[in-house]
């Protein structure tokens, strides 16, 4: 008997430890703000985080749902003698705890990052060996999210690394987002909704929308080499845990059509919107485009589905996406670098999401309401539309992107 109650008291602690569990309510939706590595990569110092959280106030980011404030690689200094990680003295003399606190005094939310490997990708301390420590540390300072990348770790078990150092942040005792970034070599999409919020899908996004990058050993994609590399991955995300293509470059030099179909798509995908542009020098234009507040709700939509991707035809691309209360978003993406024309007849889209809503558009039975979220204005209903030929015009590199919304509701 004594033997059994021992066994029993083993079994039960080990599967306690085992399933430490990830924070919960962190990302009903998919988080939003803006990271250094897009713009600054290693070149990054406390001043310029400062100025930044100063601008996501100013500008009215924070207000529009911008909330996290992430310090990507190159932050770190040595450990100390205990093997505590600590701030490059050079680049953030008043350390990780200050920033926090300035960041908090402004109603936004830390970001931290470290890599599951030795050594980052930017060549610092790495947690493999310090997991528990780092959880703490960060835990100490006030950080709210880590993105925890893959560098330097050939020989180490993807989904082992990443459960162990979600355990160790529920250890640490402060609700932390744990964003995943190991580039969906191992398929996190299959294992990781327990595990972290976000896992990356991909290689890196560069400043380009449609090209690849290629370098020895790995490329860098642009935005519609990300696009399909989301094929077939929409049913392993939902509220809670989303699939990640990487930081928008919106802001960063591509055309004004580029950007808003970068971000249009993002959206559609349901996709954590973490800005990489310099927010202290911004345009007007790249304003308009990440504060437009109808196409930030179709990202945050509280139904968390990622879009579908409906049909192809002549570089079009024709996605859905189900919304709350019955609605829908539609967007037209035009791949070519040509503008192309298009005449929208409803009945084509008749369609029903059976991997993942289960919801129908039903087009022949209900008429939406639809309203041009770029343009700002109700364009007329699905049933006009199908009465007379509705021909539109879509830019080269460029996006339409509607919401429709029954009228019988
Ligand atoms: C990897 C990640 C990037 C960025 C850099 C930092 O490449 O995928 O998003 O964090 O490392 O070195």
């Amino acid at each position: 008997m004594k033997k059994i109650i021992v066994i029993l008291i083993v079994v039960l602690t080990t599967s306690f430890i085992v399933n430490a569990q990830k924070y919960e309510g962190l990302a009903d939706t998919p988080p939003m703000g803006w990271s250094s590595w897009n713009k600054f990569a290693c070149d990054i110092n406390e001043a310029i985080i400062r100025d930044i959280a100063d601008k996501m106030v100013e500008t009215g980011l924070r207000d529009a749902g911008y909330i996290y404030l992430n310090i990507d690689d190159c932050w770190h200094g040595p450990r100390d003698e205990n093997g505590f990680i600590t701030a490059d003295p050079e680049k953030f003399p008043s350390g990780i705890k200050a920033l926090a606190d300035y960041v908090h005094s402004k109603g936004l939310k830390l970001g931290i990052y470290s890599d599951a490997g030795r050594k980052t990708c930017g060549g610092r301390p790495g947690s493999f060996g310090h997991e528990y420590q780092d959880a703490l540390q960060y835990a100490r300072w006030g950080v709210d999210y880590l993105k925890y990348d893959w560098c330097e770790s050939e020989d180490i078990n993807p989904q082992g690394a990443y459960n162990l150092m979600r355990d160790a942040l529920r250890a640490a005792g402060r609700p932390i987002l744990f964003s995943m970034c190991e580039w969906g070599q191992s398929k996190p999409w299959l294992w990781a909704s327990e595990t972290g919020h976000m896992w990356r899908t991909t290689g890196d996004i560069y400043n380009c929308f449609d090209c690849t990058d290629e370098h020895p050993g790995w490329s860098a994609y642009g935005v519609l080499q990300i696009l399909d590399m989301q094929e077939g991955l929409r049913k392993y995300a939902g509220p809670g845990h989303w699939n990640d293509p990487d930081m928008l470059e919106v802001g960063n030099g591509q055309t004004q059509s580029e950007d808003r179909a970068h971000f249009s798509m993002w959206s559609m995908l349901a996709a954590p919107l973490i800005l990489g542009n310099d927010l202290r020098n911004m345009s007007e234009e790249t304003k308009n485009i990440i504060m437009n507040k109808e196409v930030i709700a179709i990202n945050q939509d509280k139904l968390g589905v990622q879009g579908l991707r409906f049909m192809k035809e002549d570089g079009l691309e024709f996605w859905f996406k189900p919304l709350v209360d019955g609605d829908w978003a539609f967007c037209i993406l035009n791949r070519n670098k040509e503008p192309r024309t298009y005449t929208i007849n409803w009945l084509d889209f008749n369609l029903t999401d059976e991997e993942v809503s289960k919801r129908s558009t039903d087009f022949d039975k209900i008429d939406y309401q639809i309203y041009d979220v770029w343009r700002h204005k109700e364009v007329g209903t699905t049933k006009k539309q199908l009465e007379k030929s509705n021909q539109i015009e879509i830019q080269g590199h460029d996006v339409l992107m509607y919401k429709l919304s029954p009228m019988s509701k």
